[in-house]
């Protein structure tokens, strides 16, 4: 993820001031409020027929293998362009754009290397890595700065999106696109909004692919929920899907998209210095830096029973589980983190997995691709102490998640809307 790429202008995410943060907070949250996603829906579900219909087209007659992530990756970027400008990069269905996912994922590391080692930004490597800062990584700058420029261009107020709800409290103006407020929160904006709902949406896929028992409770659930997939928005109909929501949060727990360390530290006023921070009986100077890293938690068994394995029943009522023990469950469950910096985008990232996962179960059966390519995004010995499970779905802690796979085969059910190969096949 990047943060705000000059020292001084922070978002919503870097902002360390209280008062300065509950503003852009404020300000943000009204984007990716239940309120805001209830307006953008039908915005999203059109590209979510998009993505069904080149599910379809890809499949093929034979069921040709498809890697999710390819897919997913687009679908989610789009959407979350579509949100916070109003422009749709169009990467599902042009090439265009498409290079922008592969320069975010660059810029990612770069950010990784600050979140890790923030004192390197006031040093002089900084300023080393930037002139060293990849073509990728300036083609994402530039990109972005294209995109809030167009925005720009156009009446504040024309749709609704994030820059109409912030550009009248944050100034776009400035010598330089990149040194304002505007910048800074697209920055994160992006990628927080497309990398995390995509590490979701492929690992539930994974794991659905590979327990069969959770695959046939949810299928069955979607196929008895709705009339048509035309049907599938938000309501009571998907809120009713409770295996749904389960399937979700056993994906969250299993493969949180926020996979690391969120570092927290105590700030150095002489407030802070008088009320220390005590963590366990451990007193905890200001400027030390604490966290608890959240795959660490949710693999924790004392909260989890048997937590590397997937099962969504443990977030179901009346699964024997006693009421202490779910609390205790509820408790670990940090995949949003929590408190005033926990995420902003929780109503949207399940409105999105929800309304995406009940249409592929809707519209298509899938397994796991024969051969080798199925087990792409699985673990293996030789990928390292602690990624053998071969059930396990890898992500890889680069400031989001970084994932590759599963490769399934789709076998359409029932035509997709608009998809001329499915129409064919009828
Ligand atoms: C499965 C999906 C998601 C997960 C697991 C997730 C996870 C997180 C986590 C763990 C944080 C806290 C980071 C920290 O404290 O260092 C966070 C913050 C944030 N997330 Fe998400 N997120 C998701 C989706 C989204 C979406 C879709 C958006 C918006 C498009 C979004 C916007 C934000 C914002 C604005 C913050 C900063 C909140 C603040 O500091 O006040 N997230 N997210």
């Amino acid at each position: 993820m990047y943060t705000a790429a000059t020292p001084g202008v922070y978002g919503v995410f870097n902002v360390i001031d209280k008062s300065a943060h509950r503003f852009k907070r404020k300000l943000v949250g009204q984007a990716i409020s239940e309120l805001s996603m209830r307006k953008f829906e039908p915005v999203m579900r059109e590209q979510i027929e998009t993505f069904l219909q080149l599910l379809s087209s890809a499949s093929g007659s034979n069921g040709s293998p498809i890697n999710l992530t390819v897919l997913v990756k687009r679908l989610t970027f789009d959407i979350v362009g579509l949100l916070a400008f109003g422009n749709n990069l169009k990467t599902q269905t042009d090439p265009t754009y498409r290079s922008l996912i592969s320069a975010q994922a660059a810029g990612n590391h770069r950010s990784n290397i600050f979140l890790q080692y923030p004192f390197l930004y006031k040093t002089k490597i900084f300023s080393f890595l930037e002139l060293f800062a990849s073509d990728q990584v300036m083609a994402y700058y530039n990109a972005i700065e294209k995109m809030i420029a167009m925005r720009v261009a156009e009446a504040k107020h024309v749709r609704h999106d994030l820059y109409s709800l912030i550009v009248d409290e944050m100034n776009p103006n400035g010598e330089y696109l990149k040194d304002s407020e505007i910048w800074a929160e697209a920055a994160f904006f992006l990628p927080a909004g497309a990398d995390t709902i995509s590490g979701l949406l492929c690992a539930s896929l994974f794991y659905l692919s590979r327990n069969p028992n959770a695959y046939a409770k949810l299928a069955s659930e979607i196929r008895s929920s709705f009339d048509s997939g035309n049907d599938i928005k938000t309501g009571p109909k998907l809120s009713g899907c409770k295996f749904l929501r389960a399937t979700i949060d056993e994906t969250l727990r299993i493969s949180p998209p926020a996979s690391g360390t969120l570092w927290r530290e105590l700030p150095t006023s002489e407030e802070s210095k008088n009320t220390p921070l005590v963590i366990d009986g451990h007193v905890i100077p200001s400027g030390v830096q604490v966290g608890v890293n959240t795959y660490a938690i949710h693999h924790d068994e004392d909260y989890f029973p048997d937590p590397f394995s997937f099962q969504p029943e443990r977030w179901l009522e009346d699964t024997g589980i006693s009421a202490s023990r779910k609390q205790i469950m509820h408790n670990a469950f940090v995949p949003f983190s929590i408190g005033t910096r926990g995420c902003a985008g929780k109503a949207m990232a399940y409105a999105q997995s929800s309304l995406v996962l009940a249409s592929i179960l809707w519209y298509f059966d899938f397994e796991v691709a024969p051969g080798e390519l199925g087990k792409l995004g699985g673990g293996n010995s030789r990928l390292g102490e602690g990624r053998e499970r071969e059930n396990e779905y890898q992500l890889y802690d680069v400031a989001s998640a970084v994932h590759d796979g599963p490769v399934l085969v789709f076998h359409p059910r029932t035509k997709v809307m608009g998809d001329p190969v499915s129409q064919e096949r009828r």
